[in-house]
């Protein structure tokens, strides 16, 4: 019997979260445009955002430098605040800990929130000592602003670094590419996050589009009854740490989105998956 996956629990935060959340990263043309004040199609992309929530999908990623945050605030007003699960990030130039202060201070009022559930170091700073930045994201977490940490684009070796530089709480979890077609983190954050209890965050879940025009799908798509996308999904969130964050949009895609949880690919089929895209 194959697993269902609808709601689960992320990492050690002990929060039952959509195994399938939404992305909110557009592309650098839609951020620099953004940026000087023109969000192309801001209303497609909240309804897009209400209607992923309409249909159960708690866990929504945005990052400051993606110029969706306020976006987010409009998509989220009408839901109570602990219903949701809001992950966002800081950038990497601003690891220090005044600076840290300052961009979640900014996320917050973007956002319109009192806390995020998350907040992930986007990409690390080798010139920033990482104890110093889990200890200003420590400081934020006993603030009440922050309710758990986590990293993203961190090599293995700098995941275990950030993890023992926490002095009172652990990763709650790593965000990384992961998918059918992107397999790295496989050989040693998968197994680590799994030990640790670590939630994983897969960005790039279809490959940034790839996926969708990938004929290795159809095989399973056509026993299933299901698209390419939600084959790609749920093979990801079939996984016990590891929730896909595909990017929500548009309406009609993020409901297609969502219909890839609460059922399941035979363990036989998962197989014979990795074998077509070469394991
Ligand atoms: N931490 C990092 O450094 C990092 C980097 C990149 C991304 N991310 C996060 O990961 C999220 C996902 O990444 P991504 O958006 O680049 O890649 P993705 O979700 O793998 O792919 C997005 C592409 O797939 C399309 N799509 C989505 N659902 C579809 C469906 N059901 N059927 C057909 N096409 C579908 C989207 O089109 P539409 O837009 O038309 O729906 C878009 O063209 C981002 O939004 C962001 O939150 C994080």
């Amino acid at each position: 019997m194959a697993p269902s996956v609808d709601l689960k629990v992320f990492g050690r935060t002990g929060r039952k979260i959509s195994s399938i959340g939404m992305g909110t990263y557009y592309d650098p043309a839609w951020i620099a445009t953004a940026f000087l004040g023109w969000r192309r199609g801001t209303r497609t992309k909240i309804e897009a955002i209400k209607t992923g929530l309409g249909v159960g999908m708690t866990l929504i990623d945005t990052a400051e430098i993606y110029q969706s945050e306020p976006l987010v605030a409009k998509a989220i007003q009408d839901w109570k605040r602990e219903d949701l699960f809001i992950a966002t990030k800081v950038w990497s130039n601003h690891l220090r800990r005044d600076d840290l202060f300052r961009s979640l201070d900014r996320s917050l009022r973007r956002l319109g929130v009192r806390y995020v559930d998350l907040y992930q170091v986007h990409f690390p700073n080798p010139r920033v000592p990482i104890a110093e930045t889990m200890g200003a994201m420590e400081e934020l977490v006993s603030q009440g602003k922050i309710a758990s940490i986590g990293v993203s684009n961190f090599s293995f070796q700098q995941t275990q670094e950030a993890n023992a530089a926490l002095r009172k709480s652990q990763l709650a979890s790593v965000q990384v590419r992961y998918s059918l077609m992107d397999r790295a983190i496989e050989s040693a954050i998968l197994p680590y996050c799994d030990k640790e209890g670590i939630g994983v965050l897969a960005y790039y879940p279809l490959g940034h589009g790839k996926l969708i025009r990938d004929s290795r799908l159809d095989e399973s798509a056509k026993r299933y009854g299901k698209s390419r996308a939600q084959i790609s999904l749920n093979w990801l969130a079939s996984k016990p740490s590891v929730f896909p964050i595909p990017r929500a949009s548009s309406e009609s895609h993020v409901k297609e989105n969502r219909g890839a949880a609460g059922w399941g690919i035979d363990p036989e089929d998962i197989g014979k998956l990795d074998s077509a895209f070469g394991l």
